[in-house]
């Protein structure tokens, strides 16, 4: 629509750079989402200077942004630069070539075929998680972070490169991966400063890449020349690519595996990361869990069937993505000129959809704040019927909406469950987290865990 077609407009409210800049270098997350939250959902524009984003959080106007019009709301601008040095135009990118990575990848990434990959999956985490033991042997303490990240780095390298990839190169792998996560957070925090200036985490960023490109390539071109059917992503990418485009150009299906890599890890990560904390300060949440894990995995192993009867887990895990969704931010940038809530916005003007901002809004959750798994209780189905469909979106919304929803809710159960069923974590330094942006959201402080054994 044209600005200046005389409908009844509404102006958004401005945060002046002078109370908006020290709020958002103090405690970003947190304060953008209050930003929203203290607007009760309206549009909020937030003066930065050079740059002007509008905060959107309220449901209705989130619906719009991701479903009904995102062919008006791209993946382009200052946010998604930095990104598209690492992911390429792939799956994460947008136009045609998003378009025919989504085709080719969303079959890989449906309930069944994630399930089919299950057993392997389970096998690379209990192996994983039973090298802790030497942690709960020693009461070394272990660092939740880095073994959030370990554990689910090696999760998703099997998915995608199955048998193909050792143990040593994926452990080579991973670390890049976390790099590039933690050192795009200033470019993302201050996407008006241009590349030609160099910023905190450039270099490390670009050093990730070169050594990401020289693990991943190898293993691409070896996927290629041997077709044997198998089922992790590189081989069916590839076989894929070739019934659709008659080739598969190296470079497209790099793009892609990295794409995957890099939503699907840190995610899940760092959602695993708060939850030790979560769990710390909810001993009764922490208690029931333990108690169901106990009854339908007893000594383990842990097994992918196990997935589906640990339903309090499943509660507790939406509720971890409502008050943490780790992708806590969804930029847009419009095409053309419109408006939301009535609020004229201009073409090539930067929107921030934020989860982690309309999870909090009052006016759609009782108890905004408080970590309360019962919400997703199924008997309490009234309350879902109730809710707004864009009140929750930890997993985004519309024709972007996640591919690895089923993968997380496979995974994550499996680590958590592997991992109580042979531990008991203790927070050693407990205190309430700061969240801080990266290409996730993650916490400030060091999550440091005992492990004390279950069983003797
Ligand atoms: C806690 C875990 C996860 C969270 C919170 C999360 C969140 C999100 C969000 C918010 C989006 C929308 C982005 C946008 O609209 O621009 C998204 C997209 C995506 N996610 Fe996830 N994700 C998670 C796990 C995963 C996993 C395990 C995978 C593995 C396959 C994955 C793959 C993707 C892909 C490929 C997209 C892009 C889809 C598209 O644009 O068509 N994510 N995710």
């Amino acid at each position: 629509m044209s600005l200046d077609a005389g409908t009844a407009v509404t102006m958004p409210r401005v945060l002046p750079f002078h109370r908006a800049l020290p709020r958002l270098v103090r405690d970003p997350v947190t304060e953008l989402s209050k930003m929203g939250t203290e607007a009760g959902g309206q549009v909020v524009r937030i003066d930065l200077g050079p740059f002007r984003p509008y905060l959107v959080s309220h449901p209705d106007h989130v619906q719009q942004v991701l479903k009904t019009d995102w062919t008006n709301f791209v993946r382009e601008g200052m946010f998604w630069r930095p990104l598209r040095r690492v992911v390429g135009h792939s799956i994460l990118g947008e136009g045609e070539g998003w378009a025919s990575s989504r085709k080719i990848l969303q079959p890989l990434f449906t309930a069944r075929y994630t399930a089919s990959l299950g057993e392997d999956m389970a096998d690379i985490i209990a192996e994983c998680i039973q090298e802790l033991d030497d942690y709960a042997r020693t009461g070394r303490l272990v660092d939740g972070g880095y073994q959030m990240t370990t554990i689910v780095n090696q999760a998703v390298i099997k998915v995608l490169f199955g048998g193909r990839i050792t143990r040593e190169a994926s452990e080579r792998l991973a670390p890049e991966f976390a790099t590039c996560a933690t050192s795009i957070g200033f470019r993302l925090l201050f996407p008006f400063v241009p590349y030609s200036v160099k910023v905190p985490g450039d270099r490390a960023f670009l050093a990730a890449v070169k050594k990401i490109d020289e693990i991943v390539y190898p293993l691409i071109e070896q996927a290629r020349q041997e077709d044997t059917g198998s089922k992790e992503v590189v081989s069916a990418l590839i076989r894929a690519r070739i019934e659709q485009d008659g080739e598969a150009d190296l470079r497209q299906v790099r793009d892609d595996l990295v794409s995957i890599y890099g939503a699907a890890s840190e995610t899940t990560a760092m959602s695993l990361t708060w939850l030790w904390s979560v769990l710390h300060e909810h001993p009764d949440v922490n208690a029931r869990l333990r108690e169901e894990i106990d009854e339908v995995v007893g000594e383990g192993p842990v097994r992918p069937e196990h997935v589906a009867k640990l339903r309090y887990l499943r509660m507790v895990l939406q509720e971890l993505l409502r008050l943490y969704p780790s992708g806590w931010i969804i930029p847009r940038q419009t095409v053309a000129d419109t408006e939301i809530g009535g609020v004229p916005i201009r073409a090539g003007s930067q929107v921030l959809v934020s989860p982690y901002a309309t999870h909090r809004l009052g006016e759609f959750w009782e108890r905004p704040l408080e970590f309360d798994p019962e919400r997703w209780a199924p008997e309490k189905a009234e309350n879902a019927e109730r809710r707004h469909r864009y009140s929750y979106f930890p997993f985004g919304a519309g024709p972007h909406v996640c591919l690895g929803q089923h993968l997380f809710y496979l995974e994550a159960p499996l680590v958590i469950a592997n991992l109580l069923s042979r531990y008991r974590p203790v927070l050693t330094n407990p205190k309430r987290l700061t969240p801080v942006p990266g290409a996730s959201v993650r916490p400030k402080e060091k999550v440091m865990l005992r492990l004390e054994p279950v069983r003797g």
